[in-house]
């Protein structure tokens, strides 16, 4: 039995990891194509070093490009390599649009696709993600879902309940494992940001929602640097981010530093020694919640409603008021509310590779 896992953009990567090195333990033969869609070594590279990922069996370059045309070329692509050696089963990954023309191609070679991270609906088909997470379930032959919510969601879709097992979450595998590693990389980053221990707002910002209108941008920009007059602002910024910020002609405030986006350590050690995150990143959403550090998402609605009703996520919208509002409540030290979510324990990718190996097991006995 082969497995074919596809990885395409930055948080794939994390994702995939406990999930690679749990399968390949059970001794199941796999292996791992890469789409492409990131493709910058602080976007893909160094994350396959620091999390130990195997390097991939397949690059398929597609890089960027319209929703079309990024979707159109993977396809293609993996058409050729699932007609040429077809696995017998697909792994996919979250809401990207890898992920998606993976499931579209594997379905029409009638390939089982896994889908890890199922579930998820931020019930606005207005994001690229929500659509991508809607077809990459109907086709999914195991849905895989982090917590119960997804589960609910399925059911209400109509997804036949025998395919959807609740594993937990997978990159909350990573940061339990990799958050020794990363703590150590503290004092220096410490040292190079100039940043304190919890005296320090860490901001991360790239969905088109947030980032596409330059009149949008503009004012989260600005009362990110009203904030900064209270606490510094890291700024590791995604490439789609720096090129909106340069076509708007935007100043970016003092106070408040712009760098490259930054391996996955380093911004696990970031998160962690912050008194607040801000964001519209899904996976920072949970691993703040994770962490027990503020979390406030730049966003309408979330596909990741536990990091509100169980962890420290607040949604402020596009509201900016309500942001400096909340920020100023956390920053004047306001008490963290928030646990952590059930089976977010580090050990999703052990569950997953037990509903696997059942799943095969069950096939080869029919
Ligand atoms: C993609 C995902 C999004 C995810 C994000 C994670 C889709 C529809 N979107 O958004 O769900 O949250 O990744 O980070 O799949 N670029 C570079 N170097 C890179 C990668 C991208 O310069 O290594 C630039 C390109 O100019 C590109 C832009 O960033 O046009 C956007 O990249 P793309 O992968 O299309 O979407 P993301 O915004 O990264
Ligand atoms: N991340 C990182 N470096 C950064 C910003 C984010 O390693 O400069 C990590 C972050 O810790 C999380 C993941 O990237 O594990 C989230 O990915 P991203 O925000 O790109 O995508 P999303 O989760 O929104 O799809």
């Amino acid at each position: 039995m082969t497995l074919t896992h596809i990885v395409g953009a930055r948080p794939n990567f994390i994702k995939a990891a406990p999930v690679l090195a749990a399968i390949g333990a059970r001794g199941l033969s796999q292996s791992l194509v890469h789409t492409g869609q990131h493709y910058d070594r602080n976007m893909s590279d160094v994350f396959f070093e620091q999390l130990g990922l195997p390097q991939p069996d397949v690059n398929l370059g597609v890089k960027a490009g319209s929703h079309a045309v990024q979707t159109g070329e993977t396809m293609i692509a993996l058409e050729g390599l699932f007609t040429a050696s077809p696995p017998d089963m697909v792994v996919v990954y979250g809401d990207v649009n890898s992920t998606v023309a993976a499931s579209l191609v594997a379905a029409k070679l009638d390939i089982p696709i896994a889908h890890i991270e199922a579930g998820l609906r931020s019930r606005d088909r207005r994001m690229p993600e929500e659509v991508n997470r809607l077809i990459t379930d109907q086709l999914a032959a195991l849905l895989l879902t982090p917590s119960v919510d997804g589960n609910e969601n399925l059911v209400r879709e109509g997804v036949d309940p025998s395919k959807i097992h609740l594993v937990g979450n997978v990159m909350i595998d990573t940061l339990v494992r990799l958050q020794p590693k990363a703590e150590a990389h503290w004092p220096a980053l410490a040292e190079a940001h100039g940043l304190s221990d919890g005296a320090y707002i860490l901001a991360t910002l790239h969905r088109p929602s947030t980032v596409d209108d330059p009149g949008v941008l503009a004012r989260v920009l600005a009362t990110m640097g009203r904030l900064g007059g209270r606490a510094p602002v890291l700024f590791p910024v995604h490439p789609r981010t720096r090129q909106r910020i340069a076509d708007a002609g935007l100043a970016v405030p003092e106070a408040f530093s712009l760098v490259d986006p930054v391996g996955y350590l380093d911004f696990l050690a970031l998160q962690s020694h912050a008194q607040l995150v801000v964001t519209d990143s899904g996976g920072v959403q949970e691993e703040t919640t994770y962490l027990g550090v503020p979390c406030l998402t730049v966003r309408e609605n979330t596909e990741r409603p536990v990091t509100i009703t169980e962890g420290t996520n607040e949604l402020v919208g596009f509201d900016m008021d309500r942001l400096e509002r909340l920020a100023t409540r956390v920053l004047d030290g306001e008490p963290v509310k928030g646990g952590r979510p059930l089976l977010w324990d580090g050990k999703a990718g052990e569950r997953i590779a037990d509903v696997v190996e059942a799943w095969f097991a069950e096939r080869a006995g029919g």
